[in-house]
């Protein structure tokens, strides 16, 4: 059986070596196609793969098309908005994903790109510190858990917003459990975002929100471009010149954001949240073995579809 991965955006070198020991293990044949230019050389390779691996390569409705053999989709990550589940059901694909495999990796992005901004982009000048500043994570999942513990380590006062997970949980592990968003927004000089994009999240992130956000604030997100209402982001920070934004995954306005407000927008130049040799380790090699584990014994743990 062949066993396709997938990866506009490659893994490291050391977690293909694991996948490929896990992959050939079973008795399978790892076929790798990476840093892809064209989705036509996804089509081509997807064409007769009997399990597929990927990052956040869009596995569309033609993608499945033209996969006649395909049983498995991974996605070596969390978010899978990127996946057509409802094209892969048809079909009788299973979709996974991996959670909370490449979790620190974007925890750590999110408390750097907090310093980034709170240090001036890391250029001469005052800055400020995170210290004493309230952070609040909206979606305490992996991701938002992980955010929580490295802010307190900082001395911030961590409030969240999550309401599928219960209060007594978050005050266990020394987080303010916060029943309101708009609370939420309200009292947090940072506001970190772990929300998956979805019809109840995309643009969900709105001028309502973060025009109640205190003096200085500075919205972080390490999440999904789309959750963002760019539009309303846009009039809150022309209106608020204290405002700030900082995000992984570049909004479709960068340009006309950074030509009006400077450096009180960043985007990294590619989203490298989960670009850690670590996190693709953990991600690949899990994909790997659902993947295997799948196709041998029927193990469907991490279904999403
Ligand atoms: C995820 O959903 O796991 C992250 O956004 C990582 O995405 P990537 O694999 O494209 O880096």
């Amino acid at each position: 059986m062949k066993i396709l991965v997938a990866t506009e955006k490659p893994f490291a070198k050391v977690a293909i070596d694991g996948i490929r020991q896990i992959v050939e293990a079973a008795g399978c044949e790892l076929i790798l196609l990476e840093k892809y230019t064209d989705v036509s050389q996804l089509y081509d390779a997807v064409a007769d793969a009997d399990g597929l691996i990927v990052r956040s390569d869009k596995v569309t409705a033609e993608v499945v098309a033209h996969a006649s053999k395909l049983k498995i989709v991974v996605r070596a990550g969390a978010g899978y908005d990127n996946l057509d589940l409802a094209a892969c059901s048809a079909k009788g694909i299973v979709a996974m994903n991996t959670p909370g495999q490449n979790s620190n990796a974007v925890a750590e992005l999110a408390l750097g790109m907090m310093l980034f901004m709170a240090r001036n982009h890391f250029q001469p000048g005052t800055g400020t510190e995170l210290k004493g500043k309230t952070l609040g994570i909206q979606a305490y999942g992996n991701v938002g858990r992980l955010v929580a513990q490295l802010a307190k380590g900082f001395g911030m006062d961590v409030l969240a917003f999550d309401p599928f997970v219960p209060a007594d949980k978050m005050v266990a592990e020394g987080v303010t459990p916060i029943t309101d968003l708009k609370e939420l927004y309200r009292r947090s000089n940072y506001l970190s975002l772990h929300i998956p994009a979805n019809e109840q999240t995309k643009k969900s992130i709105n001028y309502d929100l973060l025009s109640v956000m205190p003096k200085g604030a500075c919205l972080v997100n390490t999440a999904r471009k789309e959750v963002i209402h760019e539009e309303d982001l846009m009039r809150v920070m022309e209106e608020r010149p204290d405002f700030k934004y900082v995000s992984d995954i570049a909004p479709d306005s960068l340009a006309a954001l950074q030509e009006k407000f400077g450096t009180r927008v960043f985007a990294t130049a590619k989203k490298m949240g989960a670009e850690t040799a670590e996190a693709n380790v953990n991600a690949g090699l899990a994909a790997a073995n659902q993947v295997v584990g799948f196709l041998k014994e029927g193990v469907d743990r991490f279904r999403v579809n």
